[in-house]
């Protein structure tokens, strides 16, 4: 059966909230300088919006690429860095992880754990979606957008099969 698209959250409540979140970092590193790493791929739509917004000085924009997890993987609650940072980059710096989706939290978690061993100056996650009914794993998230039903989500960055990124708004995909 052909998948129907559903829309979740207008192009307009994303700007809102991307406004918003900017707004919360800019009031929290005020006078100070971020290192943003964002997740790829999903994050690349959304790191490109909210960097736009923010005042604050961007010291530095850095992307991490993880392996997606296969089954075995969930078990342990791990995932592969594939392509990471040199621990001189986000040493010392007030780092924020930017991230599309927190769902099992295990690319989060793997990403934070990363970080934390290169001893930045602080570490927060910013993520656009948060969907709680899959967590495996408890993450901590600092600034959020929305939550979301457990539903498969697509759009603004997140993929079914590479398929979907580039609209625009959120929608659920369903059957
Ligand atoms: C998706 C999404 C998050 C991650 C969240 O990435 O973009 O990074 O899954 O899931 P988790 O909380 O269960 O770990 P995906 O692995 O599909 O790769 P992509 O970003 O390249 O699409």
């Amino acid at each position: 059966m052909k998948k129907q698209l559903v829309q979740l959250i207008s192009q307009e409540e994303i700007a809102v909230t991307v406004n918003r979140l900017a707004k919360e970092l800019d009031r929290d590193y005020e006078n100070r300088s971020l290192l943003l790493v964002g997740i790829l791929k999903g994050s690349f739509i959304f790191l490109a919006d909210l960097v736009r917004k923010i005042n604050t000085t961007i010291c530095n924009i850095e992307f991490i690429s993880i392996s997606s997890y296969g089954a075995s993987t969930v078990t342990s609650g791990q995932a592969t860095i594939i392509m990471g940072l040199p621990k001189e980059k986000v040493m010392g710096q007030d780092v924020i992880v930017v991230e599309d989706i927190v769902d099992t939290g295990i690319t989060t978690a793997t990403v934070l754990n990363y970080l934390k061993n290169y001893d930045p100056a602080s570490l927060r996650l910013c993520t656009l979606l948060n969907k709680p009914a899959r967590r495996q794993i408890p993450v901590t998230i600092d600034y959020l957008g929305f939550t979301v039903p457990d539903c498969f989500i697509v759009g603004y960055g997140i993929d079914f099969n590479q398929e979907y990124r580039q609209l625009p708004a959120i929608y659920a995909l369903e059957e």
